[in-house]
């Protein structure tokens, strides 16, 4: 059996010694919302105190017309998981990452943020209060969701007076329809995800809302994802609209560097760590857009994307295909990264924390 499916493989449909589950068919999950439980929230003053959070019952939630997010994008969220290993205990993967990534974030954009020690205690008690929803060991993950919103009442444009801190949750399995496939990218040329000065290095969701005209007008025409250009020299590639990009040559692996457009992954680090520890040449640069027709293979990485391969990108009516499969870099990199946070390959990184 080759690695990937060592890793990836069920264990012969075990309850792995979890025997709660939630009714749902855990064979097909993709990235839909199935609402969950419970839910954390919390409010804090913008001078950065929070209150202690409590979970309640997954729901709606109560904003003023005049909420800071609703009236000028005071907004954060991030993405993160929780796996359950083979004996049914539940792994999350590097959370202090995506809580100083919230609280680089909330200084970008005038917010107070809860701080990291409160972040990952929420991660945790929305993760276990939820347990039922966490998929058996190969199914998927239970991806939770912290959203960090400027919830006070503001006419004139100025930082709210309050923020509201959340986390919820929901099962999920792969991003994309197309499952593991490799994926079909159509590069962009009228629009940009972000620009030099703006918010694009941080998770404002912002960032989001801008992408949906290119990404659907890509998707209907049979692309998976939309990858974008930078919007000075228009020339270099940035950000895939729900991942960060790399490309492979020989044996040397580059991704955008982090310079301000490009968001700082957690996924996008980590493989960065791996890809090293593996004997790989990582560069972190500029990568013209003219360097995807020689490259061997090219690859999405983020939380909710994990590691994808990418099979063809379509640039000005030119499609370049892309080695994929078994044998391939990108291949070694998702099974080594999936093999951790499952818990069955040994975290020397000390990145899983068990809850
Ligand atoms: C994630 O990877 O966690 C994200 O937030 C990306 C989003 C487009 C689903």
């Amino acid at each position: 059996a080759s690695s990937l499916q060592q890793v990836c493989e069920p264990s012969a449909h075990s309850n792995a010694g979890y025997e709660e589950y939630a009714d749902v068919d855990w064979d097909n999950l993709g990235f839909g919302l199935m609402p969950t439980d419970y839910m954390y929230i919390t409010k804090g003053t913008k001078d950065g105190l929070f209150e202690e959070g409590q979970l309640s019952r997954y729901g709606n939630i109560e904003l003023s017309p005049s909420a800071g997010v609703l009236n000028y994008g005071q907004g954060l969220f991030e993405g993160t998981k929780a796996i359950r290993k083979e004996d049914g205990r539940l792994l999350l993967f590097r959370p202090d990452q995506n809580a100083i990534r919230m609280k680089i974030g909330a200084e970008r954009m005038c917010m107070s943020s809860p701080s990291v020690d409160q972040f990952v205690d929420a991660v945790k008690q929305t993760a276990l209060a939820n347990n039922r929803w966490v998929p058996p060991p190969g199914k998927g993950s239970l991806y939770l969701r912290p959203l960090l919103m400027g919830s006070g009442p503001i006419l004139g444009l100025a930082p709210a007076p309050e923020y509201t801190f959340l986390v919820y949750a929901s099962p999920v399995g792969n991003y994309f329809k197309e499952g593991v496939a490799p994926l079909n990218l159509y590069v962009e040329d009228e629009f940009h995800r972000t620009s030099r000065g703006g918010a694009g290095g941080v998770k404002t969701i912002t960032n989001y809302a801008p992408v949906l005209k290119a990404l659907g007008r890509a998707k209907s025409r049979g692309f998976s994802d939309v990858l974008y250009l930078d919007s000075v020299n228009k020339k270099y590639i940035e950000e895939v609209s729900s991942c960060n990009i790399f490309i492979v040559k020989d044996d040397t692996i580059s991704t955008p560097a982090t310079n301000g457009t490009i968001l700082e992954g957690v996924t996008r680090k980590s493989i960065i760590e791996i890809a090293r520890a593996l004997g790989y040449q990582v560069e972190e640069r500029s990568i013209p857009v003219e360097e995807l027709i020689d490259a061997n293979e090219v690859f999405g990485t983020g939380t909710a994307v994990c590691v994808a391969q990418v099979g063809s990108i379509t640039h000005q009516g030119k499609r370049v295909e892309y080695k994929t499969g078994d044998r391939s870099v990108c291949r070694e990199l998702f099974s080594t990264l999936v093999g951790i946070q499952r818990g069955l390959i040994e975290d020397k990184m000390g990145w899983t924390v068990e809850i």
